[in-house]
């Protein structure tokens, strides 16, 4: 069977992005046609200026917010990455067969890092060794497919190259894993500025939707989107930014074809309309279970417990023979 591996990272609330580009498909189809492997991954929440106690809530919060989009625990394992050591144990393993060079290409790397600088002056090391531990992340699953928004798709195309470099060097160990992605909202753009993506860690939250906001919020926040200059709705990505992703949510969330629905709107603000309520009825069930599951929090704490045994036994295997592989002795 098709074994998958995602992850979200614990450094703010959970967006639109987020569940459009990679939990709602996790939920609604990888999940019931993969042995799926989900997890909320807080040592990565660690590779720039944090606060402890925010990511521990944080934390809860993103998996609490996992189960309310639907994650069954019957059919997907939830646990949360410093629960397992095998993540960090690969890790190591991995960055003796990654280059610095190899780091300082990726472009996420690239975007942080003089962020990091402007604000604290020093960039933690952590940041550059980032794709590795999220390689780790994959491989010590032996994931086929890592269901993932657009922005993830260099750092899963570094796993394939570590993977194979791995095989070839050491004896074959790893699966050698390949991205996947949404059809529509595979990248979705921040409300203001529709030239960047969506992202949990944006310094204003106008431009992005949470999975926790209220309705009116919602409805706010898309009404006065940033649209483009013309009047016309067509879909086009590249010269109507605002337009085409009002277009892409609106498909997404309630299923069709940006292009196909571009055609049934004379206006903006009928779009916005549309696309503000179907968000709206997008949300509701997951805020309403998720109100649900705060009041439970024994349910949750279960889960994880439960979820990081079953992860712990999924991934020592391979992170022992990787081990060997490399040369090192094994314990007596
Ligand atoms: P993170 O936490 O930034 O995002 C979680 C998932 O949401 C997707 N996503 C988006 N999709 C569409 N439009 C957007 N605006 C948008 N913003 C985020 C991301 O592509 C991602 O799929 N490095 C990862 C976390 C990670 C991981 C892993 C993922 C660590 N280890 C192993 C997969 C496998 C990250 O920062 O995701």
């Amino acid at each position: 069977m098709t074994r998958i591996f995602s992850g979200v990272k614990p450094t703010g609330h959970l967006t639109l992005g987020n569940h459009l580009g990679a939990i709602r498909g996790w939920a609604e189809v990888d999940q019931h046609r993969a042995d799926s492997v989900f997890c909320v991954v807080d040592l990565h929440a660690l590779t720039v200026d944090h606060d402890p106690a925010r990511v521990r809530r944080l934390s809860r919060q993103a998996a609490t917010l996992l189960l309310a989009s639907g994650i069954d625990p019957e059919r997907s394992v939830l646990f949360v990455q410093s629960h397992v050591d095998e993540h960090a144990r690969l890790s190591y393993l991995l960055e003796c067969v990654a280059s610095d060079g190899e780091m300082r290409r990726m472009i996420q790397y690239k975007e942080k890092a003089p962020v990091e600088q402007a604000r604290g002056g020093s960039v933690r090391l952590s940041l550059l060794t980032y794709p590795v531990l999220m390689a780790a992340d994959i491989l010590a699953y032996g994931a086929d497919e890592v269901p993932v928004g657009e922005d993830q798709t260099q750092h899963v195309e570094l796993t394939r190259d570590l993977a194979v470099r791995f095989n070839q060097r050491y004896g074959q160990t790893f699966t050698v894993p390949r991205a996947t992605r949404p059809e529509v909202a595979a990248r979705v753009m921040d409300l203001q500025d529709p030239t960047s993506k969506m992202g949990k860690s944006h310094e204003s939250g106008a431009g992005i939707v949470y999975l926790l906001d209220e309705p009116d919020a919602v409805r706010k926040k898309i009404m006065r989107a940033v649209t483009d200059s013309g009047s016309e709705v067509v879909y086009d990505r590249e010269n109507r930014p605002g337009v085409s992703n009002l277009l892409e949510i609106l498909a997404a969330s309630e299923g069709g074809d940006p292009e196909d629905l571009s055609g049934a709107y004379e206006s903006y603000g009928a779009l916005k309309k549309d696309t503000a309520d179907a968000v709206v009825e997008l949300l509701r069930p997951v805020r309403e279970r998720h109100r649900e599951l705060v009041r439970d929090s024994s349910y949750v704490e279960e889960v994880l417990r439960a979820g990081a045994e079953r992860a712990r036994e999924m991934s020592r295997p391979t992170v022992d023979a990787a081990y060997r592989a490399i040369g090192l002795l094994p314990p007596a």
